[in-house]
């Protein structure tokens, strides 16, 4: 797809690899729509990059009922949305809340797959569009301290590839980021900041399995994926390992797929 002009909805974008995201679609020349709660870190975004600041709570269902609407009604078709907005809570298991549970849940997993059934039916009717699914390594291998956070990234993964077969023959891009740490960003800090989640990241360095990936180098190929309509964007290369065992089911259940009706 050719970005210049198009309409970008970006989740979690007044920061970190949201905000990076912003400035390389801007840089193709799409216009913006930047969705996140901090008001002013989001208007800072947006001044930067020309787009739209559309304040609100994802973790909250009735915000997000009908956010697809509200935005194409004022601002336009959507071609493309991103859904970034995530959040590791990282810790011990057995030290969750259920407030945390429930909300990480919702807007790492629930929010994705709402934004996602809002905006499919136009991209369809339009005959063009691209989903960019934000989820992680972590939805592929887990470690401690992030059990929660891994399998809501799975479910953002999995999900999106039963979506593919739904899609096929459709000219609707799906795209799936799976990176290990991205760095520099508060999550990054978040997630290393619990001992035991450390010491496995650690672990995996020294065994040349892991890297971190830098967030610009993200959000400039996830920006490239969608241009090229690619469905992946993994880093580091050397973990290649974990998504291909993984993926493995799921394209063999795509190349013997049958019976999809075409719309
Ligand atoms: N950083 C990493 O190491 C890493 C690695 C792999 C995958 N990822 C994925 O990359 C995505 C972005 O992560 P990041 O590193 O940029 O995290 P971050 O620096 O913590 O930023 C998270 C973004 O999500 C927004 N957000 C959080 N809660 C929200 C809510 N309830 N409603 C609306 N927006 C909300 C935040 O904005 P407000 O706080 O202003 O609402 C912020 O813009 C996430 O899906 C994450 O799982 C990150």
């Amino acid at each position: 797809m050719d970005l210049n002009g198009m309409h970008v909805v970006i989740t979690g974008a007044s920061r970190g690899v949201g905000a990076a995201l912003a400035e390389a679609f801007a840089a193709r020349g799409a216009r913006l729509t930047l969705v996140a709660r901090t008001v002013p870190a989001l208007e800072d975004v947006a001044a930067r990059t020309g787009g739209t600041a559309m304040p609100a709570d994802l973790a909250d269902p009735a915000q997000v009922d009908g956010l697809i609407g509200r935005i194409e009604a004022s601002l336009g078709p959507v071609d493309v949305l991103v859904n970034n907005a995530g959040i590791d809570l990282t810790g011990a298991f057995i030290d969750m809340s259920m407030a945390d549970i429930q909300r990480m849940v919702q807007l790492n997993a629930i929010t994705v797959a709402v934004l996602t059934r809002q905006v499919l039916p136009g991209m369809i009717e339009r005959g063009r569009g691209h989903i960019v699914q934000v989820s992680s390594l972590a939805g592929t291998g887990t470690f401690p301290g992030i059990s929660v956070y891994g399998g809501t990234k799975s479910f953002v993964t999995h999900m999106t590839a039963g979506v593919r077969l739904e899609l096929k023959g459709l000219p609707i891009g799906l795209t799936v980021v799976e990176t290990g740490l991205i760095t520099p960003t508060d999550m990054a800090d978040s997630v290393l900041s619990y001992p035991p989640t450390r010491a496995s990241f650690r672990r995996f360095y020294a065994l040349g399995l892991l890297a971190d990936a830098d967030v610009h180098t993200v959000a400039r190929k996830a920006v490239d994926a969608v241009e090229r309509g690619k469905r992946t964007v993994r880093m580091p290369a050397r973990a290649f390992l974990f998504p291909m065992l993984t993926n493995a089911p799921r394209r063999l259940v795509e190349m013997l797929l049958v019976g999809v009706p075409r719309r």
